[in-house]
């Protein structure tokens, strides 16, 4: 075991990298998507409720075990629980595995077409044939080459420790970021599209929203928030004593809410400003992001030529920072549990998720055994199938057993004390009852309500 738990260096330090880790393909590319689907107001209602009500909760019960404990997942719940809770751990350390194990290769996609993108602004644009996305994700070699540039840039972050590495990484990424969007969010203000995207977005109607949207909500907010497998217990194991986590919590929060909102305002704006296109909007989660985009950037915008490369590197910022979140959760458990250097660690955890990732890159239609299998009703291939098993069954039951310890298992007078909700004479204030009452019943109840969709055979991949 190391002798002294490395911290982030600043105050600034947690809240950008945990922001960073929300903030990301889950923003960009997932929650414009399900938003459409869902035909927006009422559905954007239900997932600010979800968020409020549940992410946050959650959110500052991760942080806290992270932060009392000073350990990652798995001694975290050991120490404050037993062995047996150490599982609920170890499950986190297994859902980093896949779902880097898929993610590195969409975000490996950003990178692509940022370079098409440059491609288009110095040269003019051309029209690609409508298979060519077809193409590009059957492209084997491309695929793992795309990946494994994310997932080793991914690596070398992590292996330069936290504040070295991680928040160095979110200090210098997140201001960008929030540059790029901020400028896209301007851009797209002067264009016809926006009344009817604010219309899309903000006027609920309950009538259009399919029942199931409810839980998909829920379901995506665990998701964006990086909620239910130990990425926020690791984070907050680095976080000073002296730093509010509700504060932090709530920072982080409502970031990722505004951005996932902001993303869609720019995106749908684009969309409903050229006529037509809202109606053919590609059916695939891919298709808004990555086809439909990046052909309006350069024949329906002016300034495309610049706006088109940012965006992907905006999509690609957003994503690394999340990746790098989710190997930390692997590598801290190498080096706490087993007592490997961080090296070692990066090195040992990279190679493993490498194995997941190089499935994922050939299943898109390279490798026809990778691809055409079908455990799940629609959902084929290996990259698929791991999107399906994280979102679906391993975030929602990691974030309910980890609700139900700290709330049953954790005494008050712990959580009161770490979350510094404790008053002059030493009682819980009334803002720790709350938090208590929704960690206790609110997201253990709508959780469940999630798993138990899913049994019966609802999908929010
Ligand atoms: N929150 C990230 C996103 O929205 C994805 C993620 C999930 C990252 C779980 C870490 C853990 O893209």
């Amino acid at each position: 075991m190391p002798a002294k738990r490395e911290h982030w260096a600043s105050r600034i330090g947690f809240i950008l990298a945990a922001a960073g880790s929300a903030v990301g393909l889950g923003n960009l590319w997932k929650f414009p998507y399900i938003t459409w689907h869902n035909n927006g107001g009422a559905f954007v209602l239900v997932y600010l409720a979800c968020v409020a009500a549940i992410g946050l909760p959650v959110m500052m019960a991760e942080i806290l075990l992270g932060r009392r404990t000073q350990m990652s997942p798995v001694p975290a719940f050991e120490k404050l629980g037993n062995r047996g809770w150490g599982l609920v751990g170890f499950l986190g350390v297994l859902t980093g595995f896949v779902i880097l194990g898929y993610y590195s290769v969409i975000a490996g996609w950003s990178i692509k077409s940022f370079i098409e993108c440059v491609g288009w602004s110095i040269n003019g644009y051309q029209q690609p044939a409508d298979t060519a996305f077809g193409k590009f994700l059957s492209d084997g070699p491309l695929q793992l080459l795309l990946a494994f540039i994310f997932l080793f840039g991914t690596a070398l972050i992590v292996w330069r420790g936290v504040s070295k590495g991680i928040e160095q990484a979110a200090k210098f990424l997140m201001p960008i970021l929030l540059l790029i969007l901020g400028y896209l969010v301007v851009r797209v203000m002067f264009l016809p599209g926006i009344g009817q995207t604010f219309h899309f977005l903000f006027r609920p109607n309950f009538s259009e929203l399919p029942a199931a949207g409810v839980l998909e909500a829920l379901g995506h907010a665990f998701f964006t928030l990086s909620l239910g497998m130990g990425v926020m217990i690791t984070y907050g194991s680095y976080m000073h004593k002296r730093e509010s986590i509700a504060r932090g919590a709530g920072f982080v929060v409502f970031l990722d809410t505004l951005i996932a909102l902001l993303a869609c305002v720019i995106m749908y704006t684009i969309i409903f400003s050229v006529p037509g296109v809202a109606e053919s909007v590609s059916g695939s989660t891919v298709g808004m992001l990555f086809v439909t985009l990046p052909r309006l950037f350069y024949t329906e915008l002016s300034g495309g030529v610049l706006i088109g490369p940012l965006f992907y590197v905006l999509v690609a910022f957003a994503a690394l920072t999340s990746t790098i979140s989710v190997l930390e959760v692997i590598v801290s458990f190498f080096i706490d549990k087993l007592g490997f250097k961080r090296s070692t660690s990066t090195v040992i955890g990279t190679a493993a998720v490498a194995v997941c990732t190089f499935l994922s890159a050939l299943s898109l239609g390279a490798v026809g055994f990778l691809s055409g299998f079908e455990i799940f009703a629609g959902k084929s291939g290996v990259l698929s199938t791991l999107d399906h098993i994280a979102a679906n069954y391993l975030l929602p039951v990691g974030g309910l057993l980890t609700t139900l310890f700290v709330g049953w298992f954790v005494s008050r007078k712990i959580s009161a004390d770490e979350l510094g909700m404790l008053d002059e004479s030493g009682d819980p204030t009334f803002s720790f009852k709350l938090w208590l009452f929704f960690i206790r019943f609110i997201a253990p109840m709508a959780i469940l309500a999630v798993i138990i969709a899913v049994i019966l055979g609802k999908d929010f991949s």
